[in-house]
């Protein structure tokens, strides 16, 4: 059999899904996947294993000829591709294979019932930033693949921002968690076998990483106020206690709210076998109208402000704010001014912050304790950052902002440097900036700077005590990428925001 061998089923005008002789046709530019029923692709229960993106088919043609057990399913959308799959499997006598002709995403959705694992080997990585939006991993695909996916997920790349991406977006859907520990990627093991691009990429010394995830059974708890505690039977990956946080934050200041969630919290632990993984907090991390809506609130707000900042002229040079005290501030002028509203919610995590650490401690050490963000209103990435950084987020692991292995950052200004023109500088570098990169508080840089090699920093942003500890960086052997004028230290070089 060549290649040429096969041909398309039907005319572009009257194309339809078919299905016959080892494979299945998905149209592009078709609406009516929908139409579609689910139906068994092979004859027999094997469990079924799908590789997604398989280019000339290399990997999936061996897998199916070492596994007989196994029924595999080829995905490519390239119809050039598919031929040649098609055609070497028919010339290896290859019986336990199924080639789909066609994109991933309708596949998942519409096609495919249920596979035991799927891989995804070397996916278009769209390196350009504007490109990324047609990476195969998003929102709408993630979900589809957990509904179908019963045991495993495995993705292979050499993209070290695409993997990147891939991590925040599974472990953030709350869909999926990582068989792999913390910082989430492996090595590709021996024997996985081979295909055109992990030889190509191989040979360029280019460092491959493979991650692996499973689908989660998440289970939703009402512990709220209101709630009657009478929790059901089940089991579960993945715990989240929906205190109620999200829906009534003034609450958090009052004493008596947080005996009641001790006594919500405590039932559920006699409840359940130790939970490994709770959700604490799923809401929204701009709370500010709900949070700060009183005198006494907006009281305690600037309190917390005098203390950071310490003197009105100080607040005035940092973000331009003009007030003769800190009590005279205005709510209203103060959500409607950038750096205003932006110390506003500052003040509103660094409270729900601390509450969720005091929630956290009643909780079994062994339970890894997570909350998750809706960033939407927060028109920034370095006040997103800003907002969850690492030395307020110590004990809980923030879901979607997971780092893998990487040896540059980015150093945080601390919270009474970071003015507008700051704000600025720093979403041009993490908007350039294209390998993963922790992004490590200056308060914090040199407890964490034996990690990196690299950091990039702000110079107009760095305190004299941060200047310092550059120094030192660059005495064990680091490097700085200065933004602005240059800090003086030995190695250092002139980062520029288009590079
Ligand atoms: C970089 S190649 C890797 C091929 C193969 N997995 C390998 O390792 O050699 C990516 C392949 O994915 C296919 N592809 C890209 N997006 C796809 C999608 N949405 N659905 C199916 N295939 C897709 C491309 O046509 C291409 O053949």
């Amino acid at each position: 059999m060549k290649p040429s061998d096969l041909h398309y089923p039907s005319s572009w005008e009257q194309r339809s899904p078919h299905l016959g002789d080892q494979i299945l046709f998905i149209p592009e530019f078709y609406s009516n996947h929908h139409l579609w029923e689910k139906r068994p692709f092979f004859d027999d229960e094997n469990p079924i294993h799908v590789e997604l993106c398989s280019g000339n088919g290399e990997w999936i043609l061996d897998r199916a000829e070492e596994n007989p057990d196994v029924n595999w399913i080829a995905v490519e959308m390239k119809f050039k591709r598919v031929r040649k799959i098609w055609s070497k499997m028919k010339n290896r006598g290859i019986k336990n294979l199924l080639v789909v002709c066609g994109k991933a995403e309708p596949f998942v959705k519409y096609y495919l019932k249920q596979a035991k694992q799927v891989f995804v080997n070397f996916p278009d990585p769209w390196p350009k930033r504007r490109h990324a939006k047609n990476r195969l991993f998003q929102g709408e695909f993630i979900s589809d693949l957990a509904t179908c996916v019963t045991d495993e997920l495995t993705f292979v790349s050499d993209d070290s921002c695409y993997t990147q991406q891939v991590v925040r977006e599974m472990l953030g859907s709350k869909r999926w968690h990582s068989l792999v520990k913390d910082p989430y990627v492996e090595n590709l093991e021996e024997g996985y076998g081979g295909s055109y691009f992990q030889r190509l990429w191989k040979d360029l010394g280019r460092n491959i990483s493979m991650l692996r995830f499973a689908p989660s059974k998440v289970v939703k708890l009402d512990l709220s106020l209101r709630s009657r505690l009478d929790f059901p039977e089940v089991q579960g990956d993945l715990w989240h206690l929906d205190l109620g946080l999200d829906r009534h934050l003034p609450r958090m200041l009052d004493t008596m709210i947080f005996q009641s969630y001790r006594l919500g919290i405590g039932h559920f632990l006699e409840t359940y076998e130790v939970p490994k993984r709770i959700i604490l907090y799923d809401g929204s991390l701009d709370f500010v109208e709900e949070m700060i809506r009183t005198d006494v609130d907006m009281l305690a707000f600037t309190d917390w402000l005098k203390d950071e900042f310490k003197s009105v002229d100080n607040l005035r040079v940092r973000t331009g704010i003009e007030t003769e005290a800190f009590v005279d501030l205005e709510r209203q002028e103060m959500i409607v001014h950038t750096m205003g509203r932006q110390l506003m919610r500052l003040y509103c995590v660094d409270v729900l912050s601390n509450y969720l650490h005091r929630l956290s401690a009643l909780l079994p050490e062994e339970s890894e304790v997570l909350v998750r963000f809706d960033y939407t209103g927060v028109e920034s990435e370095s006040m997103i950052e800003q907002l969850l950084s690492s030395d307020r987020f110590a004990h809980l692991k923030i879901l979607g902002r997971e780092i893998i292995p990487s040896n540059r950052a980015i150093c945080l200004p601390s919270d009474e440097m970071m003015s507008e023109e700051i704000v600025k500088q720093l979403d041009e570098i993490f908007y350039v900036v294209r390998a993963p990169y922790k992004v490590i508080p200056e308060g914090t840089f040199n407890e964490n700077w034996h990690e990196i090699d690299e950091v990039i920093v702000v110079s107009q942003a760095l305190s004299n005590v941060g200047k310092r500890m550059l120094h030192g960086f660059c005495a064990a052997g680091g490097r700085v990428l200065t933004c602005g004028e240059r800090v003086g230290v030995v190695e250092e070089e002139t980062w520029k925001v288009s590079g």
